[in-house]
């Protein structure tokens, strides 16, 4: 009786959904927010993380699909279209097998984590890998669904942003109030967005007095926003947050400014660092496009723009399982011993 319902059923008063609609879910939200000692003693603040990578197919999406899915499903959708750099595609083909749905994936060819490809095969989605970048995929799925009867469920669908919103309640709900700042890695954009789109109806509604300063960080290599101009060749280790020309380019500009906030970038090596401080001295393992809002916060904290003192959300959006390449390069190959305990022992430096 006390399992999380999953979003829909959590805040149905705060989402587009009726009596009538049929909620496709695999109960997701929820996810722990979890206080993060070694970042808080560096910075002087408060800090947690949101640990999203702890949802059903592990990332934030599923937040966003179980909406994007439930209203096609409401409207008789039959098959659903997206395009991904990993994450979306595999939230779209779990929530596409619950629903009865056919679900189309393009994602940019070689540039997707094997985890997430993974995920997208054993659902049963229809794979392309298309000869171009998640932008050049965005298009084609545009115009596909523009053009055939398929459902696009990309970010640029409302009812994404909808469901993803609900992490800034549930942050909400558990801090009992808004952070001072909230951090998120900026990719498409979308989830910045939501994020903002929540705090602003809590706070609207007098659930909270305030509402947080939205700080978002890019790849060094995929920074349009910060420089004003679409990348047309987007690089970066963090193949998540791979994206030159973001759909939500205006709407990350509005979080940005609405709250007092910045939107900046880190280098691939400040990821990488961040990615390892988080498994290693936090315990919570990421995936690299994930670890740029700590990379970012760092980052900020080393330029002196981190007041002490503050409650500080660090979004990290998905499961560092997707991606576990960046986990074992360069790490040092374990040791292999006879089934001895002597011999393990002195390994061990335990003797
Ligand atoms: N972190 C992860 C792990 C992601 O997968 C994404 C986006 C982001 C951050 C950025 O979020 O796009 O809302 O700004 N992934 C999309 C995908 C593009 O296709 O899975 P955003």
């Amino acid at each position: 009786t006390h399992q999380w319902r999953g979003i829909i059923e959590e805040y149905r008063d705060r989402l587009p959904v009726s009596d009538t609609t049929p909620v496709v879910t695999l109960r997701e939200g929820g996810t722990p927010l979890v206080p993060a000692q070694v970042l808080s003693e560096r910075t002087g603040c408060e800090v947690h993380l949101k640990v999203e990578g702890a949802n059903p197919t592990g990332s934030f999406k599923d937040r966003g699909m179980t909406m994007a899915i439930t209203k096609a499903k409401e409207e008789g959708a039959k098959a659903v279209i997206c395009a991904s750099t990993g994450n979306t595609s595999a939230s779209a083909a779990a929530y596409a097998v619950r629903a009865g749905m056919v679900c189309a994936v393009l994602v940019p060819q070689g540039k997707i984590a094997l985890g997430k490809m993974g995920q997208a095969l054993v659902y049963g989605s229809k794979i392309l890998q298309v000869d171009g970048n998640f932008d050049d995929c965005l298009n084609l799925a545009r115009g596909l669904s523009e053009n055939y009867p398929v459902a696009l469920v990309n970010s640029v669908n409302p009812f994404r942003i909808e469901g993803q919103k609900t992490a800034s309640f549930e942050i909400v709900d558990a801090l009992g109030g808004a952070p001072d700042i909230h951090v998120l890695p900026v990719g498409n954009a979308g989830n910045i967005t939501a994020y903002w789109k929540g705090y602003k109806e809590y706070a609207a509604d007098e659930v909270s007095t305030s509402t947080p300063r939205m700080w978002g960080f890019q790849a060094s290599g995929s920074a349009p926003i910060v420089r004003g101009e679409v990348v047309k060749d987007p690089s970066t280790i963090a193949t998540a947050i791979r994206i030159g020309n973001p759909a939500s380019w205006q709407h990350a500009l509005a979080a940005r400014d609405e709250s007092g906030g910045f939107i900046d970038e880190v280098t691939d090596r400040e990821i990488l660092r961040a990615y390892k401080l988080l498994a290693s001295q936090e315990g919570v393992f990421v995936e690299p496009a994930s670890a740029a809002s700590v990379a970012g916060l760092l980052k900020a904290a080393e330029q002196g723009k981190v007041d002490k003192g503050q409650r500080i959300v660090c979004t990290v959006t998905g499961n560092g399982l997707k991606d576990p390449d960046w986990a074992v390069a360069g790490a040092p190959q374990p040791v292999t011993v006879p089934v001895d305990a002597a011999a393990a022992a002195e390994r061990l430096g335990l003797a």
